[in-house]
């Protein structure tokens, strides 16, 4: 995959030298203005004649490609509807980019220029409109192929090298230049996310996850450090090893810390907690074979964390930071943990095995525990946690829930600026007797299947105990089936858009 280079310019986007220019038009508008304006006065009319021939309509999806016949530098011109101008947002910015840059790379476009989406009649802020066009446009491009012998089969996507962004405002560019640079930062955490999860589990092992982790420090500054089996023995991590135990692969505790530069010794660090499991088989609760493969994402959660600290070393918040990714693959075999055992996590407290597939609360139990002794606050945890959430949600928002309002909106609040969805499901005191066990401190999962995503949460509350924390259950929407907007087929790299900016507002607090 190669994604096209970002350059900020202002000038006037009809004498540029590119193969391709991109303009937009709203629905429903007759004399373009503008972009669009000048573009169609270079071109003698030509997009107000298809408007008047009903041609154009600036639907949104819509596409026209029109040659330009030697009347402008760029041989073609693109023309994107945007849809209505009213309820006209970001997330629309950000999928429009998207889909405009599948587009041009479908048609050959080598030398893009572009204006950014919005910021005239749509009213959106010019930093956050030139944010949304960069990310979506490296978001949507993104391909894992990798693998791939013969690269490129139906598009060449080698060639689209660059996208100029040109604004004619000279007095608009320092703003536009910023919104660029922190959506390809954040486009590119996200691709990150969505590289480890797409990988195999024969590859991506806890090992692997744990170098994925140490190439980001290396890169950024950040602080990082792993710990293996025999140094979780010593910090008391049971419920994760218990997990771990059925594997050749061994596990690893990985962490990466940011330090904010100006943050005040008495603002806590926030924590980051992603869910590792390289591989979820089920384990002796072993998992039907159909849709097995997607579980080599099962580490989803945790590369979203890693991701997300990446970008946050680029964006450099006032508020320190820790990403914890528990990291262990969950296999049946000779030695693998079962249904009855009893195991200690680092909190002390005893959990009973009901459900070997059940594991992912067994690594965060252990991860909180630990968040939570170092003082972190608040602590976040991110995870493909259940099937249950997808029952609940349907496959366009994943679950939120916690023990703090406050830490769940401010979650709630930098979802929706990210334009990711989340849902907040009840996790009140009554939800306490699903997780009660006769035998040890915790029962490993309710009784039944009713509430399944809301007993696995009630699981990780005895370990986050008191301490502000909010746990994405992001099951329902950690994979996508389709390209559709800033999603293409396979990981979505969902979490990491919103654990990113979290933290900035946090920081900003
Ligand atoms: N990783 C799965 C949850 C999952 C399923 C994520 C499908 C994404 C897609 C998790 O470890 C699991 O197996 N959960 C069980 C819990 C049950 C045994 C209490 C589930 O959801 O069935
Ligand atoms: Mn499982
Ligand atoms: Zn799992």
């Amino acid at each position: 995959m190669n994604l096209p280079r970002l350059t900020v310019t202002t000038g006037d986007i009809t004498t540029q030298q590119v193969d391709t220019l991109v303009v937009n038009l709203f629905e429903g508008v007759t004399a373009p203005g503008g972009a669009t304006g000048a573009v169609d006065a270079a071109l003698g009319g030509a997009i107000t004649q298809l408007i008047g021939d009903g041609e154009l309509k600036g639907k949104s999806g819509e596409y026209t490609l029109i040659h330009t016949f030697g009347k402008l530098p760029a041989r073609r011109v693109v023309v994107v509807g945007l849809g209505k101008a009213a309820g006209f947002d970001l997330n629309r910015a950000r999928n429009v980019a998207a889909e405009t840059a599948r587009y041009l790379r479908s048609k050959g476009a080598k030398r893009v220029a572009t204006i950014v989406h919005g910021a005239g009649i749509g009213g959106v802020e010019p930093a956050a409109a030139a944010q949304a066009l960069a990310e979506g446009t490296l978001m949507g491009l993104y391909r894992f192929d990798r693998h791939k012998s013969k690269r490129n089969e139906t598009s060449d996507d080698a060639g689209f090298t660059e996208l100029l962004v040109i604004e004619h405002d000279a007095a608009k560019l320092p703003a536009i230049q910023q919104g660029v640079e922190i959506g390809r930062i954040t486009a590119e955490a996200t691709n990150l996310c969505r590289d480890l999860a797409n990988e195999g589990s024969n590859e991506m092992t806890p090992k692997h996850l744990a170098e994925a982790a140490r190439t980001v420090a290396a890169a950024t500054g950040l602080a990082f450090r792993t710990y293996g089996r025999d140094e979780m023995q010593q910090m008391g991590f049971g419920a994760l090893l218990a997990v771990a135990q059925g594997s050749a692969q061994e596990p690893q505790f990985i962490t990466l810390h940011y330090q904010a530069p100006g943050a005040p010794a008495s603002k806590p660090a926030v924590a980051l907690v992603g869910k590792g499991v390289t591989f979820d088989s089920g384990g002796i609760s072993i998992k039907p074979a159909e849709g097995m493969d997607a579980m080599k994402s099962d580490m989803s959660g945790g590369a979203a964390v890693i991701a997300a600290m990446q970008a946050i070393a680029a964006l450099k918040p006032a508020v320190s930071v820790w990403g914890l990714v528990p990291a262990a693959e969950n296999m049946p075999s000779a030695t693998a943990y079962k249904p009855g055992d009893i195991v200690k996590a680092a909190n002390g407290k005893t959990i009973e095995v009901v459900n070997t597939d059940a594991e992912g609360r067994m690594l965060l139990a252990d991860a909180l525990s630990w968040a939570r002794k170092e003082g972190f606050s608040p602590l976040i945890d991110v995870a493909t946690l259940t099937g249950a959430a997808s029952v609940a949600l349907g496959p366009y928002y994943a679950g939120i829930m916690g023990n703090d309002q406050a830490t769940i909106d401010g979650v709630l609040a930098a979802a929706k600026e990210a334009g990711e969805n989340f849902w907040q499901l009840p996790l009140t005191d009554e939800y306490k007797d699903l997780v009660k066990s006769d035998i040890a401190d915790v029962r490993q999962t309710g009784t039944g299947r009713a509430g399944g995503a809301i007993s696995a949460a009630q699981v990780l509350h005895e370990f986050a105990e008191d301490t502000p924390w909010a746990h994405l259950d992001i099951a329902p929407t950690y994979r996508s089936n389709s390209d559709k907007g800033v999603l293409v087929k396979g990981s979505t790299g969902v979490a990491v858009r919103t654990m990113i900016r979290f933290v900035m507002r946090q920081g900003a607090e």
